[in-house]
């Protein structure tokens, strides 16, 4: 695909989501380009992938007040039009999605609106809950509430604890997250 959308993905952690958006934008179908990478931890593993893949990164520093405006310059500079959440473990100013709308997506381990916000797998084991799953959504002003774009429903199992759910439901995170980009731009 020529012209491919200009893409940032920010993480804070592990970056497992990362590398599968960045095999997908390495694919000729590819809709996005992965040309930067943004962390709020400096010691983020999923920074790693910026050395393999050679992609920018920037790292925002602890109690940062103007890391916003840092963020935005970089993304204005490397002339980012798209943004992926993965892992990104801070909350966006609603001027920043309000600036960036349409134009953020996120995923989430549980099946929204259930479970918004940390610990799914935990309140979902201790709800003795038949299902969980995965949602990529947009994102809106309100935490985990935009418009679902792909969600994969998981059974949960007698002998299921946290562990075990997280890596379930993270197998399936990899393989819904590539394929609610190629929907979007479908
Ligand atoms: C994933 O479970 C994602 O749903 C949540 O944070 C985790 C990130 O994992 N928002 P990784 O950093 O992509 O491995």
């Amino acid at each position: 695909m020529e012209n491919k959308i200009l893409t940032a993905v920010f993480i804070s952690g592990k970056g497992t989501n990362l590398k599968k958006l960045i095999q997908l934008s390495k694919t000729k179908k590819s809709p996005i380009k992965i040309c930067l990478i943004i962390s709020s931890n400096s010691k983020a593993e999923g920074l790693k992938y910026s050395i393999k893949y050679k992609i920018k990164k920037y790292v925002i520093k602890k109690n940062d007040k103007d890391s916003e405006i840092k963020i935005l310059k970089k993304l204005e500079i490397n002339k980012i039009s798209f943004i992926c959440l993965a892992g990104y473990m801070r909350i966006l100013s609603k001027k920043f999605i309000k600036n960036f709308k349409g134009k953020i997506i996120n995923i989430h381990p549980s099946l929204l609106p259930k479970y918004k916000g940390l610990n799914t797998h935990r309140r979902v084991l201790e709800n003795n809950e038949l299902y969980t799953g995965c949602t990529v959504h947009f994102v809106s002003r309100k935490l985990d509430s935009g418009k679902i774009i792909l969600q994969k429903k998981i059974k949960i199992y007698k002998k299921d604890n946290i562990k075990k759910l997280n890596k379930r439901v993270l197998l399936e995170e990899h393989k819904i997250y590539p394929k609610a980009i190629l929907k979007i731009f479908s």
